[in-house]
């Protein structure tokens, strides 16, 4: 079927999601997980069987095929672009692989300040154009059934993790000696950085999106309170004001980062994703109960039997207690090794346990 703007206008109107968001009344919690389009789905391996992850991004038919699977196998509140994080960096000069057992690889990894001098900052449309061609067929296909696409882009600090360290990294040591012996040039990458994935966001947006997560998944596993808010917050906070310029609601989303959550929220966000470290009850309370939250379950909670995944999920539900604004997730991805059923059972849970109806 064929979008419009009054398709559109009611997708505001009526979504869970996106009525959470902004903290209106929902008919019942929404669901949707990180990764939800991934390994632990046949569905997925089959694709993955035959087309390695950048070509999967890179063809913008297989890249909504796959965000479509997990929306036609369970009844998700909203769908994530197939994307990741890292390809925006291939545009800015870096030689990013997908290496299988591995997980990303960047080859020419940034040494020096000369490096970061010589960064391109592509435009969406001349980096990413696949992706926003994704974004459109998928958003014609879910508009009409009222169903969201949430686009995505990694901030600045978790990217510059794995342009600095060439891959993951359990100290980041390379990125912090960079950060605190040269703050100069850091100031320059993480302003690269942010001009990159902005201008995504907003091309995102236009291309159909009707949210925004911007995933800082390394920054509180790296950073103690006072590095955050000297190197990560000034340039998290600009990304959610030049974002603000869109009106799609936006998800400020990060892990580790329970010492400083209030600091994390202080950047911006209409959302503030929670991972699973805090209680939901005690870090609402950090972000402040005027702000939606997302989250808050252990993803292991899905590789337990019904009655253990049952009770954790009745935990993180009785801690939000009914309040306006909660998105139910998962505290980080989902494993690969996770049985479907499960997910089946804790999406149709949730949508029952808090229905209004
Ligand atoms: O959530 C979704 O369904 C949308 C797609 C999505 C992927 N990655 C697909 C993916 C999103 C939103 C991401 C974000 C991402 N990628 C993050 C931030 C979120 C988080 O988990 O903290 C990070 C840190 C990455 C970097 C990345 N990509 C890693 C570390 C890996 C390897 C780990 C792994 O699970 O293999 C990837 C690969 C990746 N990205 C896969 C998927 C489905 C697995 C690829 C495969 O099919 O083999």
């Amino acid at each position: 079927m064929k979008m419009n703007n009054s398709m559109k206008n009611n997708l505001e109107k009526t979504s869970p999601f996106l009525r959470a968001c902004r903290r209106q009344a929902v008919p019942h919690t929404p669901i949707w997980l990180m990764r939800q389009a991934g390994r632990y789905m046949p569905e997925y391996r089959a694709i993955r069987a035959k087309y390695g992850m950048l070509e999967v991004m890179r063809t913008p038919e297989l890249a909504a095929e796959v965000t479509l699977q997990p929306i036609e196998a369970f009844s998700m509140d909203a769908a994530i672009i197939f994307s990741d994080i890292l390809p925006p960096l291939i545009g800015m000069g870096l030689d990013l692989e997908f290496e299988k057992g591995v997980g990303p690889v960047i080859h020419n990894p940034i040494s020096s300040t000369a490096d970061i001098e010589k960064l391109s900052t592509p435009t969406a449309a001349e980096n990413m154009q696949p992706t926003l061609d994704a974004i459109s067929l998928v958003a014609a296909e879910l508009t009409p059934r009222g169903i969201p696409l949430i686009g995505f882009c990694g901030a600045p600090f978790t990217l510059a993790s794995y342009a600095i360290e060439g891959g993951g990294s359990k100290t980041y040591a390379k990125t912090k000696a960079l950060m605190y012996s040269e703050p100069a040039a850091w100031d320059q990458l993480m302003r690269k950085l942010v001009r990159v994935q902005v201008d995504y966001l907003l091309k995102q947006v236009e291309a159909g999106a009707s949210a925004l997560q911007v995933f800082d998944s390394w920054a509180g596993l790296a950073l103690g309170l006072q590095d955050y808010v000297r190197y990560v917050q000034p340039y998290n906070t600009l990304l959610f004001r030049e974002v603000a310029r869109s009106s799609a609601p936006t998800i400020n989303f990060s892990t580790g980062t329970a010492v400083y959550l209030h600091e994390v929220a202080a950047c911006g966000g209409d959302v503030i994703g929670v991972d699973w470290r805090l209680p939901l009850d005690m870090a609402w309370e950090m972000i402040g109960f005027d702000r939606a939250v997302q989250g808050n379950l252990d993803p292991v909670a899905l590789l337990t039997p019904w009655p253990e995944l049952k009770s954790r999920v009745d935990d993180v539900l009785e801690r939000a207690n009914g309040r306006l604004g909660h998105i139910f997730n998962l505290g980080h991805g989902i494993f690969p090794n996770v049985p479907v059923d499960n997910v089946r059972r804790l999406v149709e849970y949730v949508h029952e346990k808090t229905s209004n109806n």
